[in-house]
């Protein structure tokens, strides 16, 4: 019943995804703001489309949420879906090989900016919820939170919890927002990793000076900060930060045993992203390094002079945005801390440095002895026809161990990504096979998770 229905509205499903993506909601831009609201709108009415009770577009400090709910029987569960409908800036525009909102369909992918984060897969909850009111199989009340701040950090969401804790009561939280190993290797991520971003600002001499008549005699900020930035990480790449690891959770070995069986492809990673050696802390193997280890990554820099053509300038400051992954126990806040004592101390007196914190918050670990997991891994199994691997991803969503704090609802990342759909990235792709076969997973965990809390 499930593939039937798929297979007879495919070629809508895709268009009203296609209305989905046109809107150009980038979180992180004021000129996109009147189109977050459009975006809110679309969601807000396909979920009344597909046969919500209620839907809404709620205000925040910042921009606005969709919230929406079927209630069938306050007696059963409560599944709240979460999912964001925001999406990264598109630049750089030239690397695109098709405008990134206007979503279109090569070899089997959608390429569109937010074709899978987010909107590819939350609009697949969307849909299977649309599925289970049309065959009337609708096991659990549903309610839906889609917000339009994830990728800026989710500034306005752990206010709006607070503050929408009856309304948004629920059993368990699902969310479509990160990647499986394959197609062929289904996997569930049962750990997601924190974030400290920060930008610090090197300050040299009062003004751009000469280079020639003062190069050589003052310090150069943009080379002061690339020794300071050299220092954060030491030859066996190693963070340097005082008191950096004291939090860090330990795995054992025979957790790191057990993480080890998950199947990957050293040789296919690396051609995929075209390096030759892979790098990373040592003593620990790739999927370790972004798994269950904490890492240090410049994710901007910049100073002086970036136009065309040579400008002979001596600049008098230098920038950069630092991103931290952190792992579970480890806190955003301490870490913003110690990252500023330890990189003022690195400053010699030629300059001074201002340190501002962009973004944070904690890592998740998901349990897997609940009925959740469970029914997750069932309905995955029965659409794939294998059993799913639980993984620990190197992202982020800060908000989930929010969610647990708040609302003390826990959450399954039931994402139907691949590494290879490039978000975040020109090109951005989902393809079709996922969405589709997501659309079919989805109802298969509802009617298990309902079984399973009986
Ligand atoms: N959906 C991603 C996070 C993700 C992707 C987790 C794939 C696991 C696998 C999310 O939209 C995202 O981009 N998060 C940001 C964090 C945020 C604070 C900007 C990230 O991880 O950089
Ligand atoms: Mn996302
Ligand atoms: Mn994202």
């Amino acid at each position: 019943m499930i593939k039937k229905y798929v297979e007879e509205n495919k070629e809508r499903f895709l268009n009203e995804l296609f209305e989905l993506i046109r809107i150009p909601s980038i979180s992180s831009k004021t000129e996109n703001k009147d189109d977050m609201y459009k975006a809110a709108e679309s969601v807000k009415k396909s979920l009344l489309d597909a046969g919500a009770d209620k839907a809404e577009v709620l205000k925040t400090n910042g921009h606005p949420v969709v919230y929406g709910e079927k209630i069938i029987n306050p007696a059963l569960p409560t599944v709240l879906v979460y999912g964001h409908y925001d999406v990264q800036p598109a630049e750089p525009l030239n690397l695109w090989d098709s405008p990134p909102f206007e979503p279109e369909v090569r070899n089997g992918k959608i390429y569109a900016r937010g074709a899978d984060d987010d909107k590819g897969q939350m609009f697949m909850h969307v849909k299977a919820f649309e599925l289970m009111m049309k065959t009337g199989t609708m096991a659990t009340n549903i309610k839906f939170m889609i917000e339009g701040e994830e990728e800026i950090g989710s500034p306005s969401l752990e206010k709006f919890c607070r503050d929408n804790k009856e309304l948004l009561k629920s059993d368990i939280i699902l969310v479509s927002d990160t990647t499986m190993i394959s197609m062929d290797i289904p996997s569930i991520t049962v750990g997601l990793r924190g974030l400290s971003y920060l930008q610090v600002e090197v300050t040299g001499p009062n003004r751009d000076l000469h280079s020639g008549l003062y190069g050589g005699a003052v310090a150069n900020p943009i080379n002061v900060l690339a020794g300071m930035i050299s220092k954060l990480t030491d030859e066996n790449n190693h963070i340097t930060i005082d008191g950096f690891y004291d939090d860090v959770q330990l795995v054992s070995d025979a957790e790191r045993a057990e993480m080890a069986k998950a199947p990957f492809n050293l040789e296919a990673y690396k051609a995929a992203i075209d390096v030759k050696v892979v790098e990373g802390e040592k003593s620990y193997t790739t999927t370790e390094r972004t798994g269950i280890r904490p890492s240090l990554d410049v994710c901007g820099i910049w100073g002086g002079y970036q136009g065309e053509g040579a400008k002979t300038v001596l600049p008098s400051k230098a920038y950069a945005k630092i991103s931290m992954r952190l792992v579970p126990n480890q806190d955003s806040k301490t870490i913003d801390k110690l990252f500023e004592d330890y990189f003022k101390s690195l400053a010699p007196e030629s300059v001074s440095v201002k340190v501002e914190s962009l973004h944070g918050g904690q890592g998740y670990v998901s349990p897997i002895d609940t009925p959740a997991y469970k029914a997750a891994s069932r309905a995955i199994e029965e659409s794939f026809g294998k059993k799913p691997v639980p993984t620990r991803s190197g992202g982020s969503i800060p908000i989930i161990s929010t969610f647990e704090e708040v609302l003390g609802v826990k959450s399954i990342l039931l994402g139907f990504g691949l590494e290879s759909d490039a978000i975040h990235s020109p090109n951005e792709n989902y393809p079709l096979f996922n969405f589709y076969k997501g659309i079919e997973t989805i109802p298969l965990f509802y009617k298990y998770y309902a079984e399973g809390m009986k």
